[in-house]
C-alpha cells in the first residue's frame, strides 16, 4: 500500500510544533509494517537540512495560479534516510522560504503547494492508495481531487484528513477561488463555511475519512470546535481519534545526543539529578529544590497567560520552596511579563524562543512539567517528560486526559480540571506533597518511564483505517 503524507512540518527539516513530529515519525513506523510504503510531501524550505542532504530533482512543470504562471520543481532526497522517501515541493517565490508560517500571503503559499503536489502526481502518472493530508494546509486536496478537472487521475484516490489543531481553518474569502485550479463550480458548497472558504470544514466533508490526534479531542470538538461542532457531528461517522505516539528512537534518555549525561531506567535518579544539577547551575536555579517547568508556544490555547501568575504566586505560597524554568516564545505580553519575573525572582528562570537542545535538558532535568492547556489535541511534551523520567501535571483536556492518569486513581501523573491559576498552583501543591515523599517519587518516574508511548500501536491504527 502506498502512502503520500503531505504536510507543511516535518521533523528534523522544518519544525514548528509537534506536527512535524508527527510527520517526521509516523511514516518511518508504518514502513516496519510489512506491505507498507509510506512517503512525505512537504514544501521546499531554505533550512540546514536541504543544503546538508543530496537531491534529485524528480519533477520539472509549471501550473496556473490566477493569471501567474509558476514553476513547479519536485525533489527527493536520494538515501531514504528519514526511513521514508521525502519529497520537496519548491515554487520560486513562495515554496523556497525560510519558515513553514508568518507571511502576509500564507493563503497563496498553501494553495500553491497543494496545487503543485497533485499536477506533479497527476502528470508523472502517479496514483497512490491514501493521501494522507494534516490540518488545513491540505486540507483543499480532498476536494481538488475529485472536483479540479486538472486531476482527473487523481479522482477516486482514498483520502485520510488529520486534524492536529482545530484552532487553525485557514478561511479565506471567495474571492481567492480565482486561485485554485479551475474546479466544478456547482460544487463551490464542498468548501464553503458560513461565507468562506474553509479548508478544515472542507477536509472534513470530502475526505474519505478524518482523523483527530486523540479521541478525547475528537469527543471536545463536538462541542467546541470554532464553529464547526454541527459539522463534525454531521459528519461523526467517518471520524477516528488515533493517539499521537512519540519517537523513541530520537526521544531516548539512553542516547540523546542533547544530553549532559545519558540514562537509562536503572541510573534513572542519580543521572537526572546530575542533568539538573547543571542546568540549574546554568540558569542561577537552586538544585536542591524541586523543579517545574513549561515548553512551548506563549499562546492562551497552551494556558500560557497563566504562567506569569503562577510564578510569582507559586514561589510565594511555597515561602521559595521551588524553582521554575521556562522556555518558550509567543505572545508579547505573556514574554515581558515573564521577563520582568525573571529579574525579580531568583527561583526563576525564562529562556525565549526556540530551543530544540534545550527542551531536551529541561525534559532530562525538571522533576515536573506543567502543562495547562486550555485545549490539545494530543501534546507530545507530556510524552516526552514520561519518558525522561518528569511527572507531567496537566490539565484534564483533549490528549493529555488520554496519556496521563492521576496518581489519585493509580496513574503516574497529576490532572485537575479547570484551567485557572489556583487551580495549577493546587496541582502543584500536590506536586510537592509527592516530591517529599521520597519512594514515592521514585516510583512515579519508573512508571512514567515505562508507558507505552511507542508508535506501534497508532501506526497499525492508521493501516487498519487505511485498509477499511
Ligand atoms: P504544539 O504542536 O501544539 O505546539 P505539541 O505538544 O504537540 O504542541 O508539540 C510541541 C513540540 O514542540 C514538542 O516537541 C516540544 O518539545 C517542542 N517545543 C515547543 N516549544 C519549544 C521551544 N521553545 N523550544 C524547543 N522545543 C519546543
Ligand atoms: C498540534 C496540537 C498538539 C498535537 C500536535 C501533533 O500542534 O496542538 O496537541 O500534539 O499537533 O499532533
Amino acid at each position: 500500500m502506498v502512502v503520500y503524507h503531505l504536510s507543511t512540518e516535518c521533523y528534523p527539516i522544518a519544525k514548528v510544533g509537534g506536527l512535524a513530529d508527527v510527520v517526521g515519525a509516523l511514516p518511518k513506523y508504518q514502513n516496519k509494517i510489512k506491505g507498507v510504503d509510506a512517503k512525505v510531501v512537504m514544501p521546499w524550505y531554505s533550512k540546514p537540512f536541504v543544503y546538508d542532504h543530496e537531491f534529485d530533482i524528480v519533477f520539472d512543470g509549471f501550473i496556473h495560479q490566477g493569471s501567474n504562471m509558476l514553476q513547479v520543481q519536485v525533489f527527493k532526497e536520494k538515501t531514504d534516510v528519514l526511513g521514508f522517501e521525502l519529497y520537496m515541493v519548491k515554487i520560486p517565490g513562495l515554496l523556497d522560504r525560510e519558515n513553514p508560517y508568518g507571511y502576509q500571503d500564507e493563503s497563496f503559499q498553501f494553495l500553491a503547494f497543494q496545487h503543485g503536489v497533485l499536477h506533479w502526481l497527476s502528470a508523472m502518472k502517479i496514483r497512490p492508495d491514501v493521501l494522507h493530508c494534516h490540518d488545513y494546509h491540505t486540507g483543499l486536496v480532498p476536494f481538488m481531487i475529485e472536483h479540479c478537472g486538472e486531476f482527473e487521475f487523481l479522482k477516486g484516490v482514498k483520502t485520510i484528513g488529520t486534524i492536529h489543531n482545530g484552532e487553525y481553518q485557514g478561511m479565506m474569502s471567495w474571492e481567492m477561488a480565482n486561485y485554485l485550479p479551475s474546479f466544478d463550480q456547482y460544487k463551490w458548497g464542498l468548501m464553503d463555511w458560513n461565507g468562506y472558504i474553509n479548508p478544515l470544514a472542507s477536509m472534513i466533508k470530502c475526505s474519505t475519512a478524518f482523523t483527530t490526534v486523540s479521541q478525547g479531542y475528537l469527543e471536545e470538538l463536538f462541542v467546541s470546535f470554532r464553529g464547526l461542532e454541527s459539522l463534525v457531528r454531521d459528519e461523526f461517522g467517518k471520524a477516528y481519534g488515533i493517539i499521537n505516539g512519540i519517537d523513541t528512537e530520537v526521544w531516548n534518555p539512553e542516547t540523546d545526543p542533547m544530553l549532559d549525561f545519558n540514562y537509562g531506567i536503572k541510573e534513572v535518579i542519580a543521572k537526572k539529578k546530575k542533568n539538573k544539577e547543571k542546568l540549574c547551575k546554568e540558569y542561577g536555579l537552586k538544585p536542591e529544590l524541586p523543579l517545574f517547568a513549561f515548553i512551548g508556544r506563549f499562546a492562551t490555547e497552551k494556558g500560557a497567560d497563566f504562567l506569569p501568575d503562577v510564578v510569582w504566586k507559586s514561589i510565594k505560597q511555597s515561602y521559595g520552596a521551588l524553582n521554575i524554568m521556562i522556555l518558550g516564545s509567543g505572545n508579547s505580553y505573556i514574554e515581558n511579563k515573564l521577563k520582568e519575573y525573571d529579574y525579580t525572582y531568583s527561583n526563576f528562570a525564562l529562556d525565549v524562543g526556540y530551543k530544540e537542545y534545550l527542551s531536551h535538558k529541561i525534559y532530562a532535568s525538571a522533576d515536573f512539567l506543567l502543562m495547562p492547556s486550555r485545549v490539545e489535541p494530543c501534546g507530545l511534551n507530556q510524552m516526552y517528560s514520561m519518558r525522561y523520567g518528569t511527572v507531567p501535571i496537566v490539565r484534564y483536556t483533549g490528549g493529555l486526559r488520554d496519556t496521563v492518569e492521576d496518581i489519585s486513581t493509580g496513574g503516574a501523573g497529576i490532572n485537575f480540571t479547570y484551567p485557572g491559576v489556583d487551580d495549577i498552583i493546587h496541582a502543584m501543591n500536590r506536586a510537592l506533597l509527592v516530591y517529599n515523599q521520597k519512594d514515592e517519587m521514585k516510583n512515579l518516574i519508573y512508571a512514567n518511564m515505562n508507558f507505552d508511548f511507542a508508535w506501534e500501536k497508532s501506526a497499525e491504527k492508521y493501516i487498519a483505517l487505511y485498509n477499511n
